[in-house]
C-alpha cells in the first residue's frame, strides 16, 4: 500500500464513524416523531445529545486535519472531479466549516435553538410576534457570529448561511434568478385570477377513507421507483424524509379523510426525496460521493416527482381509474379532467405549506428578501411583522389578518435555519431544467407516464444526478447535465403553457 493509501483510507474510516454515530441519531429521530411513547422525550434528548457531541468530537478530530493537510500537499489527487479529489475536497469543507466554529457558539445556538422554538410554538398559538421578537433578535444576533467564524466572500455574511444548504450559492445569485421570475409569477398568478373557469376544488375534501388512501399513496411511491425493500412510509406530524444509510431510508406522510392532496402528494414528494437518497453510492457512504450535493437539488427530485409528474394529466390517465375504483364515492361522478383541473388549482394565500406550484415561489421570495435584510442589519427584526404584511399585499393582494397566518406561520427562523428558504424556490427551478433535459434525452414522457412507465425517468436520474452524489455542486450539475446554466425560464415556461391551458388565458 502507498503511503497515499494509507492516508486516504485512514480519512475514509475516521469519517465513516462519524457518519455513522451521525445514522445512528437519525434512527432516533425518525422513532422520536413516529412511534415513541410521549414521556420518552426527555431520555430521547439525551441520547441525541450525546450522539451528537460524540459525532461532533469524532468529525473535528485533528488527526482528520492532518490527514487533509497531507492528502492535498501530495498533489496525487488526481483529476478535480474524480472520487479522490471530491472525497477529501468535501471533508475538507466540512471540516473547515465545523472548527472554525468556537465550541461556545455552537453550544449557544443549540441552547438557544431549543428555547426558541419553545418561545415560537407559544407566540403562533396565541399569535403575538412580541413573545417571539426577543429570541428572533438574539438568533439573528448568532447565526451573524456564525457567518463571520466561517467567513465569506463579497462582504456578505447571508452568503456563509446560504453556503451551508447549498454550497458555492450566493445571495446575488439568487436574487438573479428570483427577481425576474418574481415579476413573472406575479403577471401570470393575476392572469389566473382574473380567469372566470375555477376547478370544483370541494371534489377534494370529500370522504377519503385512509386504508384505500394509503394503498394508492404506497402503490404510486412503488411505481415511480421508491423501493420498498430498502425504504418503508410511516405515518408523523410533519411529514418528512431521512436517509438513515445505505439500503434504509424513511418516509413519512399524514393522513386526513376529508384532504385527498396532503397524504398522496406529500407521499410522491416525499418519495422523491427518498429515490434520490436511494440512488446515492452505498460504497461511498460517509464520504462526499456518497451525500446529496445540496438541499436545492434534494428538493427538486421532490418536486419534479411531486408536480411535474404527480400533477401532470398524463399521470392521472395511468392513475385516475385506480382511483376511482379505491373511492367510488368521492369519484364516482368526476371526470379525468375534473379531477386534474382540481389538484392544479392555482389561488393566493397566506399559508406557504399550503400553497400551489405557482404562488409557492412568491412564498419563499419574500422569506428571502426579508432573511437577507435581517442578517445584513438593514432590517429591524422588530419590524418583521410590517414588511412581511406589506409584501403579502403586494405580491397576494391579501391582507395577513394575524401574524400567525404572518410572519410566525413557519419554524425555520426560531430553529435558526436562516439561509434555507431559497433552496426550495431553487428545487423548483432546478427541476424545471432537469425535466425538459430528461425530455430531450428520452423522448415523449407523457406518453411513458400514461402507461405508469416511470423507469426510463427514474434511471436517468440516477444516472444523471444520483450516482454523483457531491462530485458536482448544484449550479455545475445543472451545466452539466443539461448544457445550460441556471435559469428561471424552464420553470416559467412550463407553468406558462400549463395554467394558459387550463385556465383558458
Ligand atoms: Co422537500
Amino acid at each position: 500500500m502507498s503511503r497515499m493509501d494509507e492516508l486516504y483510507t485512514e480519512l475514509t474510516r475516521l469519517l465513516r464513524e462519524a457518519a455513522l454515530l451521525s445514522s445512528c441519531g437519525s434512527v432516533l429521530s425518525w422513532d422520536e416523531q413516529t412511534y415513541m411513547p410521549k414521556l420518552g422525550s426527555a431520555h430521547r434528548a439525551e441520547q441525541l445529545g450525546f450522539l451528537a457531541g460524540l459525532a461532533h468530537e469524532r468529525s473535528t478530530s485533528p488527526r482528520i486535519g492532518e490527514l487533509l493537510s497531507e492528502l492535498e500537499r501530495s498533489g496525487e489527487l488526481g483529476d478535480a472531479d474524480g472520487d479522490l479529489a471530491v472525497n477529501v475536497r468535501e471533508a475538507r469543507r466540512t471540516y473547515d466549516r465545523q472548527t472554525k466554529l468556537p465550541r461556545r457558539l455552537v453550544e449557544e445556538i443549540s441552547r438557544t435553538t431549543t428555547l426558541s422554538q419553545q418561545a415560537w410554538v407559544a407566540a403562533r398559538e396565541d399569535s403575538n410576534f412580541n413573545d417571539f421578537l426577543p429570541w428572533l433578535d438574539k438568533m439573528i444576533g448568532l447565526k451573524r457570529e456564525e457567518a463571520q467564524a466561517v467567513g465569506f466572500g463579497d462582504g456578505v455574511p447571508y452568503d456563509a448561511l446560504l453556503d451551508d444548504y447549498e454550497p458555492g450559492m450566493t445571495a446575488a445569485e439568487v436574487h438573479r434568478v428570483f427577481s425576474p421570475l418574481r415579476d413573472e409569477l406575479v403577471k401570470l398568478v393575476a392572469a389566473i385570477q382574473h380567469s372566470s373557469r375555477r376547478p370544483h376544488i370541494e371534489i377534494l375534501s370529500r370522504h377519503y377513507p385512509k386504508t384505500p388512501q394509503i394503498v394508492l399513496a404506497e402503490g404510486a411511491s412503488k411505481a415511480i421507483g421508491f423501493n420498498f425493500e430498502a425504504g418503508r412510509i410511516d405515518e408523523s406530524a410533519h411529514p418528512f424524509c431521512t436517509g438513515i444509510g445505505p439500503g434504509d431510508c424513511r418516509l413519512t406522510t399524514r393522513y386526513s379523510d376529508h384532504h385527498f392532496n396532503s397524504a398522496f402528494f406529500g407521499v410522491l414528494h416525499e418519495s422523491g426525496h427518498g429515490i434520490y437518497d436511494q440512488g446515492l453510492p452505498v460504497e461511498s457512504f460517509g464520504l462526499g460521493i456518497g451525500q446529496a450535493t445540496s438541499l436545492g437539488i434534494h428538493e427538486s427530485q421532490s418536486r419534479l416527482w411531486e408536480n411535474f409528474v404527480g400533477r401532470s394529466r398524463s399521470f392521472w390517465q395511468y392513475l385516475f381509474p385506480t382511483a376511482q375504483t379505491a373511492f367510488p364515492k368521492a369519484l364516482g361522478d368526476v371526470s379525468l379532467d375534473e379531477f386534474y383541473f382540481a389538484i392544479n388549482d392555482v389561488r393566493p394565500s397566506l399559508i406557504r405549506v399550503e400553497a400551489d406550484e405557482v404562488t409557492y415561489n412568491l412564498h419563499i421570495m419574500l422569506r428571502f428578501e426579508i432573511e437577507q435584510q435581517l442578517v445584513s442589519g438593514d432590517l429591524k427584526p422588530a419590524d418583521v411583522p410590517g414588511v412581511w404584511n406589506e409584501k403579502v399585499h403586494k405580491y397576494f393582494g391579501l391582507t395577513v389578518p394575524n401574524d400567525s397566518n404572518g410572519c410566525l406561520q413557519d419554524i425555520h427562523w426560531s430553529a435558526g435555519l436562516l439561509g434555507y428558504f431559497p433552496t426550495y424556490a431553487l428545487g423548483n427551478m432546478y427541476a424545471a431544467q432537469l425535466f425538459v433535459a430528461a425530455g430531450r434525452d428520452l423522448g415523449n414522457l407523457d406518453e411513458a407516464f400514461s402507461r405508469g412507465h416511470f423507469k426510463p425517468l427514474k434511471g436517468w436520474l440516477n444516472e444523471k444526478i444520483h450516482r454523483h452524489g457531491k462530485r458536482f455542486r448544484a449550479k455545475r450539475l445543472v451545466e452539466v447535465v443539461t448544457g445550460e446554466s441556471l435559469s428561471h425560464e424552464p420553470l416559467i415556461a412550463h407553468l406558462r403553457s400549463k395554467y394558459s391551458a387550463l385556465y383558458g388565458l
